[in-house]
């Protein structure tokens, strides 16, 4: 899809359709006014005979308007006008682009990214506008012969802004909108990808073309290198399967300086999670082919990243393995020592994602980061809280967690915050061993979170737990492709201030929420 920024005219674009706006109850926006004159009250016309009243997400579509150049116009319900805000215009977005892609398009003009939404900015507008073009447009369908959807038609999109001197802060949110949307596309086709396909050797090989696509620093530990670095917690859960392991470092100097510390993301790659010998019921477990979403993740923030430039140095580690019942499992009660020096007895081998990951989180500390991120679809638990919703986010250091939560927010990637007070550690307590994989059924989620965070004390970190909204289940089912958009908003904040714990303060205007608030009224649209 390619894409381009206007400003002017929406009666003058000789386009396949021409998308615009009518608010509730039957007002135009400025972009629907000027059509309406130029084909002498055509829209005013069809709104006073009912067809489309400006609803929310409602979209009716006008064939050979009179005195235009294009070829079609689409209106878009927009909701009452003092009530648009951030959900509306994505909403409206949405529904436009659902309905344009049902045509046969190959052209379009968004008029929707020129509407005043809440003080928002051009390039946040231009953004969503693109991001979610983007979304529409995604199709997983390499796999199938029969029954294939017709190639989509549509190519090109001009998003209109409504000032000549927006043009530039518009083609900067298009830039931005571009390599985000590719970080997401990445992301979102790795994770959908089937287990027989996508086994810890395609991520390794997935990772070295990357880096080579972006002249990144790439290296892959094998078993052997594995084993030299002590991750016998990874090496556990790899044991079960005849799929060797692979251990993904990826690195990527933008920092003005090359001394700067790192950011480091850290990606659970666990390409099937059967449960291993404590097997999961078979229901639903095709699923957990997306127990690889959180390397996933963090390989779509690096392309993202690099792609639009960020001036931050990043790596990214990637325990890659698969969970299977071989000869060679390990048993429930098994104990190992992890990297860091700490043993685990291993009472359910199905808690594998913290195995891997604690041993990939000490091997975090050699490189002297600056900030740990992981990410990792680590607990049902947490889909039981928060749902399908929101991503939930556990920090060692509070701030950085409401950090992580606004931007989350400012880009549509909901997240919220729990806690992991040290009190929850004693559900870890092991006969045998230092700990425990798991914590019993209280709080599953915060117990996998207090177990890693025993292995990240050395540095500021941040736990993503996105088992309820990497990917969705039903009718449209598939890769989500969050937390990418989260993250990144988050890095480009911290690059702008240049430490992440002052990035909120240095956000003028902007409202710190805490658990306590509540939503504002205007956000309940969903
Ligand atoms: N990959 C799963 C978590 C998961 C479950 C993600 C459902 C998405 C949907 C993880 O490895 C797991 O199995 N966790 C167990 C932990 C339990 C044994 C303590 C779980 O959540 O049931
Ligand atoms: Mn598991
Ligand atoms: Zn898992």
């Amino acid at each position: 899809m390619e894409f381009s920024i206007k400003s002017g005219s929406p009666e003058k674009q000789r386009v396949a359709c021409v998308i615009v706006g009518v608010y509730e109850i039957k007002k135009l926006s400025f972009a629907a006014e000027l059509i309406d004159k130029t084909s002498g009250g055509t829209i005013s016309e069809i709104l006073r005979r009912g067809d489309i009243t400006g609803k929310l997400g409602t979209c009716l579509m006008l064939h050979k308007v009179p005195n235009l150049l294009c070829d079609r116009i689409l209106l878009v319900g927009l909701g009452p006008e003092r009530d648009f805000n951030e959900e509306s215009y994505r909403r409206a977005n949405r529904s436009a682009m659902q309905a344009v892609l049902k045509t046969t398009s190959l052209e379009i003009a968004n008029y929707l990214a020129e509407l005043p939404c809440r003080k928002q900015s051009v390039e946040w507008m231009v953004e969503q506008a693109v991001l979610i073009a983007q979304e529409c447009a995604y199709r997983f369908d390499s796999f199938k012969r029969l029954e294939k959807e017709e190639g989509l038609q549509l190519q090109k999109i001009v998003l209109a802004v409504p000032r000549r001197k927006d043009l530039a802060e518009g083609e900067y949110g298009l830039e931005q909108g571009i390599a985000l949307a590719n970080g997401i596309k990445l992301t979102k086709s790795l994770a959908n990808l089937p287990a027989n396909i996508c086994t810890p050797e395609y991520l390794a090989e997935k990772a070295r073309e990357l880096a080579n696509r972006t002249n990144a620093e790439v290296d892959i530990l094998g078993t052997n290198e594995i084993e030299k670095e002590d991750m016998q917690a990874l090496l556990a859960v790899a044991k079960g399967s005849a799929s060797t392991p692979y251990f993904i470092v990826l690195k990527y100097n933008g920092a003005t300086n090359e001394k700067t510390k790192p950011v480091i993301l850290v990606g659970k790659g666990i390409t099937f999670d059967s449960g291993g010998i404590c097997l999961k019921p078979a229901s639903g477990m095709d699923e957990m082919k997306y127990d690889m979403s959180g390397a996933a993740a963090v390989l779509g923030v690096f392309q993202a990243a690099i792609e639009s430039q960020l001036s931050l140095n990043l790596v990214v580690l990637i325990p890659a393995c698969e969970n299977m019942t071989g000869s060679h499992a390990c048993h429930p009660g098994d104990i190992v020592k992890t990297r860091a020096g700490l043993t685990v007895e291993i009472i359910n081998t199905d808690a594998e994602g913290r195995l891997i990951l604690c041993d990939a989180l000490s091997y975090a500390e050699s490189f002297n980061p600056q900030l740990v991120i992981d990410v990792a679809t680590l607990t049902g638990a947490c889909v039981i809280a928060l749902g399908h919703l929101a991503t939930g986010v556990f920090s060692n250091q509070d701030e950085l967690a409401k950090d992580m939560v606004a931007a989350g927010k400012s880009i549509g990637d909901r997240a919220w915050q729990l806690p992991i007070w040290k009190e929850y550690r004693k559900q870890l307590k092991s006969p045998f061993a230092d700990i425990s994989n798991v914590g019993g059924r209280d709080a599953g989620s915060i117990t996998a979170a207090c177990f890693l965070s025993y292995f990240t004390e050395e540095y500021d970190w941040i736990h993503l737990d996105i088992a309820g909204t990497a990917w969705q289940s039903g009718a449209e089912k598939g890769a989500t492709g969050r937390p990418v958009p989260m993250l990144m908003q988050f890095l480009r904040e911290y690059v702008q201030s240049g430490d992440v714990k002052t990035a909120r303060k240095g956000r003028q205007g902007f409202k710190v929420e805490n658990q306590w608030t509540e939503e504002e009224d205007d956000d309940k649209t969903d």
